[in-house]
């Protein structure tokens, strides 16, 4: 493919001076190597994404960088027979955004491994209003509804961080399949929102933060989705029936686990790990498929924001602060030039 110039977010992070993000022009010839050139049309902003942004190197090792963990677009290139010019795809995870060349970016180069081909009945855009935050809340569905088998009338499901991009599809999925959901953020003018996506009640953080030494509180939930760790997902396993379960996938209020063995030997519990970014091929073509299908939400345009690439860096800090809600979709395509 003729080597071509296109826009891309930097992020510089150099030693003794503040990290840096400008728009700049690139070209596909400094893009790693990699099977398939993709124009992205859409890409979407994760936590991650913010963390890179900033010059986190638990993230990011090597800067210069352009983040951007998810793409939906078409293929312009290709080496791989299983992939042809012209076909819609979408890439999330791995490691795209992270030490690869991301989605903040009007093209990518990646391995023909990572690709997943645009479910039928999605759009690239409704793709990215997914993007790795939909993704991970569908996995953190499936493990509950399908591996641990809970059913609707097992009890309510605890959601937390849900205003955020997992919390608040992971509500409007299980929502969607006939689940009664709790609710908890830390935003009160969200609750309308959170409602609105079918949460049957809500709650505060502080109605789910437990600080004492206790094993074990009054059991309340039939599973949780958990999005922030620390303490709440400390007083999630307390608070879980007997058999049930928990997901974790995330760690916006710590990495932290302050637990007992009690939740697990005296209530039987489960908790369920989720990588989202290395699910196996075959798994992740079959969650993409549900997403686009039996679990696709209606009104998801109430769910995201369109913006361009220009106006990305506000959005980075805003994550940053714990304010975002809902997803936040990057068109490449508009802007300027
Ligand atoms: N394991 C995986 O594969 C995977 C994949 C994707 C994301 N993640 C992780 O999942 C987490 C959520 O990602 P996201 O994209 O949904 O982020 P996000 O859009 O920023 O949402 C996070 C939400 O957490 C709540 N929150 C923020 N700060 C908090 C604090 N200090 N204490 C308690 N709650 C707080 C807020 O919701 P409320 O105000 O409503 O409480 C916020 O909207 C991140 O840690 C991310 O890295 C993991």
């Amino acid at each position: 493919m003729k080597s071509q110039a296109f826009k891309a977010m930097m992020v510089r992070s150099e030693k003794d001076r503040p990290v840096s993000r400008e728009i700049i022009r690139r070209s596909i010839d400094d893009l790693p190597s990699g099977d398939v050139v993709i124009q992205v049309h859409f890409s979407s902003l994760n936590y991650k994404d913010a963390l890179s942004a900033s010059g986190n190197r638990g993230v990011t090792r090597k800067y210069p960088h352009t983040p951007g963990i998810d793409a939906a677009g078409i293929v312009m290139d290709s080496t791989h027979a299983g992939f042809l010019p012209g076909e819609p795809v979408l890439v999330t995870g791995y490691d795209l955004g992270m030490n690869t060349a991301g989605g903040f970016g009007q093209y990518i180069r990646v391995p023909a491994d990572w690709i997943v081909k645009l479910p039928e009945r999605l759009s690239l855009k409704e793709s990215m209003v997914y993007g790795t935050a939909g993704f991970t809340a569908s996995l953190c569905v499936f493990k509950l509804t399908v591996t641990h088998g809970l059913k609707p009338e097992d009890g309510e499901i605890l959601v937390t961080g849900a205003s955020g991009g997992v919390g608040s599809l992971a509500v409007s999925i299980l929502a969607k399949l006939g689940y009664s959901v709790t609710a908890a953020s830390g935003k009160p003018e969200m609750h309308e929102f959170l409602t609105g996506l079918g949460a049957r009640s809500i709650v505060s953080r502080e109605d789910i933060q437990d600080d004492t030494d206790s094993p074990l509180l009054k059991a309340r939930w039939a599973g949780v989705v958990d999005t922030v760790g620390g303490v709440f997902l400390a007083t999630a396993l307390k608070s879980t029936q007997q058999r049930a379960a928990v997901t974790a996938c995330g760690n916006v209020a710590s990495p932290l686990l302050n637990t007992t063995v009690f939740p697990f030997i005296l209530r039987g519990i489960t908790l369920y790990g989720i990588d989202s970014a290395s699910t196996p091929m075959e798994l992740r073509k079959a969650i993409w498929e549900k997403i686009a299908s039996v679990w696709k939400i209606d009104g998801l345009d109430r769910l995201s924001h369109e913006i361009s690439l220009e106006s990305l860096d506000a959005y980075i800090n805003r994550m940053l602060q714990g304010k975002q809600t809902g997803r936040v979709v990057v068109n490449l395509q508009t802007g300027s030039k």
